[in-house]
């Protein structure tokens, strides 16, 4: 079978070659892979992990081999799931409680979209508690995560800031941002919950918009810079305040139960999946420019097609 895997003499420095079939273990669903998407994460990994490693972590497909031990989904089921690594590819073995089905009515690319950004913005907000009534500032707004943690913060009732290029205000105001800000110094605060993935300066002036006792969740360095931090940063003003740091892999169980939660809103029409755009995976150096270049807001996808 066919995969994308790192290949350090190619332009892109990925091929599609070919790779051993997946050999699933009992608790392992064979997924045929109809389209999967590409994470601002990949980026870094493409950087160090070593030749023939097969990045991708979005999926979206239909099992064609049931897990031996009997759970999950059938022969023939549509699924989205969360791997690890080597989604991008025509096959691959995935745990079932990793699987979510999915609705007839949304689409594999659109499923696509949810896995790594959808559950990483549902389990960041949740650092926050009850939202309902509380002020919420999300960095990097325009950006994959950010677009679904807007989305997921106003349905729990929070009043979301969003920070992001102008350009994409009133896009973001309709996903329910309150205000959207060209920039953090611009956001008034305090607020009570900061989703943070920017870094450097970014995260320097969430301190100080943080409400005392609220929580900034550290999930990514976008700008790749660093913040010095101390502890005179949050005395006075911000006292009680938290930096919590968040990683999808270690956020706990029930990552088949969150996709489907979402993939549930997609189906009703209450979460918008930004596909900005989507591409064979022979064309992936396109696909990858377009993250590099900061070009799109939303989510690139990348249909697998034999
Ligand atoms: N910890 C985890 O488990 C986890 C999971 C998912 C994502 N992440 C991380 O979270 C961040 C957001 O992910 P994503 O998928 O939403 O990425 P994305 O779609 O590429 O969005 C990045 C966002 O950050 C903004 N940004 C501001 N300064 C930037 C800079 N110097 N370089 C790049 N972007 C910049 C972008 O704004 P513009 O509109 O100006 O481009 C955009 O809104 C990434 O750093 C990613 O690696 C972490």
């Amino acid at each position: 079978m066919l995969a994308l895997v790192i290949s350090p003499e190619s332009a892109t420095g990925l091929r599609l070659a070919d790779v051993a079939e997946p050999q699933p273990a009992s608790n392992e669903a064979l997924v045929s892979v109809h389209a999967t998407s590409l994470n601002r994460g990949e980026l870094r990994l493409l950087a160090i992990r070593p030749k023939g490693w097969i990045p991708g972590q979005d999926i979206a497909g239909i099992v064609e081999r049931r897990a031996a031990d009997g759970s999950g989904p059938t022969v023939g089921a549509r699924v989205v799931a969360l791997v690890d690594e080597a989604g991008w590819t025509e096959r691959i073995a995935v745990p079932t409680d990793r699987l979510a089905a999915l609705p007839d009515d949304v689409s594999f690319v659109s499923a696509a979209t949810l896995p790594v950004a959808g559950t990483t913005a549902l389990r960041t907000l949740r650092h926050g508690g009850d939202l309902a009534g509380q002020q919420v500032l999300i960095t990097g707004a325009s950006g994959a995560v950010g677009r679904f943690q807007i989305q997921l913060a106003r349905h729990q009732g929070g009043f979301v800031t969003a920070v992001a290029a102008a350009r994409h205000a009133e896009d973001l105001r309709g996903l329910g941002a309150r205000q959207v800000v060209e920039a953090i110094d611009l956001a008034e605060g305090p607020f009570s919950l900061i989703t943070e993935s920017v870094g450097g300066q970014s995260l320097a002036c969430a301190i100080e918009r943080v409400a005392p006792g609220g929580t900034i969740v550290m999930f990514g360095s976008s700008s790749g810079e660093l913040t010095p931090v101390g502890f005179r940063q949050f005395v006075p003003d911000h006292e009680g305040a938290r930096l919590q740091t968040f990683a999808y892999y270690t956020s706990g169980p029930g990552i088949g139960e969150d996709i489907a939660s979402l993939l549930a809103l997609v189906a009703a029409g209450r979460l918008e999946t930004r596909v900005a755009l989507t591409v064979p995976w022979t064309d992936i150096a396109q696909a990858l420019d377009a993250l590099r270049q900061r070009s799109f807001s939303g989510k690139a996808v990348l249909t697998i097609t034999g």
